[in-house]
């Protein structure tokens, strides 16, 4: 840890640092799953990012976040993922008890900064997509880039993040918001793999 403390960081690296070994455990779960082995497999996949960005979708239409995070409504992963499952013909049909109910506001944000972030690293998933064939005009949608381009993306996202103005419980909220969202990440990929 840098020698400041992490009080001198900004909101969004202080979710990052404390979420660090959250991350890097879903990023080798993911791996070892070996989600682009073959079609199959890759559907599993599917299936996953379906369960958590369905479970994200009424986030992005909440009023309330997004008052904190204009632009919000046009962002969301759901309907990406759900023409990817249609494209290898898998159904768009869900197990409901597998989905996340996220019910406060402030843990909401700390998920909104899991999903979103997740595009970071899906450019790496993507390049992985297109050895099976797959791309964002068929099946790999949903890990494509924003029209603007990931890094752009991500920089107004964090900005947004920073702009927030939190009390320290609000935020401690955020940040176990989002080390449940990579703990329902993980749950849900043992489910699938
Ligand atoms: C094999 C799977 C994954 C790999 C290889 C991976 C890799 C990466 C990489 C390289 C970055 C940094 C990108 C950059 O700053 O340029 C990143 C960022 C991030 N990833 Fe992943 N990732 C994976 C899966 C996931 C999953 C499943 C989630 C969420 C459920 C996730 C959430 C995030 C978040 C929130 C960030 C932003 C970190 C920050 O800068 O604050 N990643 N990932």
């Amino acid at each position: 840890m840098m020698k400041e403390g992490i009080d001198t960081l900004t909101f969004a690296k202080r979710l990052k640092y404390a979420t660090r070994v959250n991350h890097d455990s879903v990023d080798s779960l993911v791996m070892q799953a070996e989600p682009f082995a073959n079609a199959d497999r890759y559907g599993q996949f599917l299936r996953l990012q379906h369960v958590f960005h369905l479970s994200m979708a009424p986030l992005y239409q909440q009023a309330s976040l997004q008052a904190l995070f204009p632009g919000l409504a046009q962002l969301g992963n759901v309907a990406a993922v759900e023409s990817d499952l249609r494209n290898l013909g898998l159904s768009t049909e869900v197990d409901t008890e597998l989905l996340a109910s996220i019910t406060n506001a402030y843990q909401a944000i700390g998920w909104l900064y899991c999903c979103e972030g997740s595009n970071m690293g899906a450019a790496f998933l993507y390049k992985e997509t297109q050895k099976l064939q797959f791309d964002a005009g068929h099946g790999a949608k949903h890990l494509a880039a924003h029209p603007e381009g990931r890094a752009a993306h991500w920089r107004n996202f964090v900005a947004q993040l920073d702009a927030l103005t939190l009390t320290q419980e609000q935020e401690a909220l955020a940040i176990q918001g989002a080390k449940e969202a990579f703990a329902f990440y993980k749950k849900t990929l043992t489910h699938f793999f």
